[in-house]
């Protein structure tokens, strides 16, 4: 377990959040509040539907709570993302964050590496020659190579997954989202993408918030919450041999 700072680097505060109108009307979240931490691997499990997805959606400024607060460190004071305007909330994102979607969300059009250098030069990490040597870094460290020269087409949905968390990690994010990040994977390469993600916390010190079904990935992690109908709830990670 790593040293973890003391202050959160992520809190999420009372949120709440429905869909739909009238008889349609359904809560995702209930009252969630959740801190998190650098240098924290956090797992989030639940039954489907239960909003883990909506969860992360809110925790990243993707989608708005209905209230609540979303407050982030940015620059050693906590912000709330949202009410910070569209475009500044943009480049915060930019800036900070990390998404690996439930779909993937890849770029039909671009290549394996194409994905990870666009990511790179959108943000001004690095471009050129540069780009290229990041980008490629992190498909080996993937395993994905061999597959850098490919579009989404013509990836198995296990690589497409794992380019989608190479773009994701290229920019070394302060945070991460991971949505069912190894549900397409083999053991093996779930491993390696545990791995990966652990590496980021433990030893860049990024707040990373992981949703899975998987149990097997518990000894990976340092928090552990279980959803269930909106509502969250820490539960105690029971030791490895107990
Ligand atoms: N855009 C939407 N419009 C209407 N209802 C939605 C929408 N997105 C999610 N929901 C509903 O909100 C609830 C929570 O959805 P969410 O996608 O957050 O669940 P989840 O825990 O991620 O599920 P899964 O494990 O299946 O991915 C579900 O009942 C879902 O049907
Ligand atoms: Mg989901």
């Amino acid at each position: 377990m790593p040293a973890v700072a003391t202050n959160p680097t992520l809190k999420g505060v009372h949120l709440t959040r429905t869909y739909g109108d009238g008889a349609k009307r359904r809560a995702a979240l209930r009252d969630v509040s959740i801190d998190l931490f650098p240098g924290q691997l956090v797992l989030l499990m639940g039954p489907s539907g239960s909003g883990k997805s909506t969860l992360l959606a809110v925790m990243s400024g993707l989608l708005e709570p209905d209230s609540g607060q979303v407050l982030a460190e940015d620059g050693g004071d906590l912000r709330d993302v949202w009410t910070m305007t569209p475009k500044e909330r943009e480049d915060f994102r930019l800036r900070t964050t990390g998404f690996i979607f439930q779909g993937y969300n890849l770029f039909p059009a671009l290549t394996a590496r194409q994905q990870l250098e666009i990511v790179l030069k959108w943000g001004g990490y690095a471009g050129g020659a540069e780009a290229r040597r990041q980008a490629d870094d992190m498909l080996e460290k993937l395993g994905l190579l061999p597959n850098r020269h490919k579009k989404p087409a013509h990836l198995s949905g296990g690589e497409k997954q794992r380019v989608a968390i190479g773009r994701a990690l290229v920019k070394d994010p302060t945070f991460v989202f991971a949505d069912e990040p190894t549900s397409a994977l083999d053991w093996e390469n779930g491993q390696r993408v545990m791995e990966l993600l652990r590496d980021a916390a433990h030893d860049r010190g990024a707040s990373i918030l992981v949703v899975s079904h998987d149990h097997r990935l518990l000894p990976y992690v340092d928090v552990y919450y279980h959803l269930e109908d909106g509502h969250l709830e820490e539960r105690p990670l029971i030791p490895a041999g107990h």
